[in-house]
């Protein structure tokens, strides 16, 4: 049996496509779609960049993971699209593990998240050269995504439609295996 309140959280690097797909996806569920980042600057009434800036990472990962609380323990199955650095707090990986959440890591190599980043003013720690500090940062990463995501979905090269409609598809797959 699946849960009714189950959320779909989308995990994956900056430029992963995790906004653009979980806004889709859950447009086609009739869900509701929050994204960890937009929440933090509900919540602070300031911007990514202005936390980074004026207080430093650190504070910015303490709303973050209070951020991330706050959507997983929402009675209503959302779409949650968890902010890049969501994974590197052992609270929020553990968080992500008690819940009955389906996570979804949206992968995609270092040249591929670059090209898509582009315009984006929220990242602060990409600096002046996007693709080399993604090429840093995947190594970091990448076993914190592998660790908490159920399911693995290529996005290289992949048209945004087609990464919607195989997310949609586990999410099919899951709701008839429970
Ligand atoms: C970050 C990802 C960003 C944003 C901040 C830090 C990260 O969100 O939270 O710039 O450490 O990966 P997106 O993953 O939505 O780009």
């Amino acid at each position: 049996m699946t849960d009714p309140a189950r959320h779909l959280v989308l995990v994956g690097m900056m430029g992963a496509g995790k906004t653009t797909v979980g806004r889709a996806v859950a447009a086609r569920l009739g869900s509701r779609f929050v994204d960890s980042d937009e929440l933090i600057e509900a919540r602070t009434g300031r911007t990514v960049r202005q936390i980074f800036e004026a207080d430093g990472e650190p504070a910015f990962r303490l709303l973050e993971t209070a951020a991330l609380v706050e959507a997983l323990a929402d009675p209503e199955p959302l779409v949650i699209a968890a902010a890049g650095g969501v994974v590197l707090q052992a609270e929020n990986r553990a968080a992500l593990e008690r819940s009955t959440a389906l996570v979804v890591w949206l992968q995609a190599d270092p040249s591929v998240l670059a090209g898509r980043v582009g315009l984006d003013d929220h990242r602060p720690l990409l600096g002046d050269d996007p693709e080399a500090a993604l090429r840093r940062l995947l190594p970091e990463r990448r076993r914190w995504y592998e660790e908490v995501a159920d399911t693995t979905v290529e996005t290289d090269h992949v048209p945004p439609d087609e990464v919607i409609a195989h997310v949609l598809d586990v999410l099919g797959e899951t709701d008839r295996h429970g």
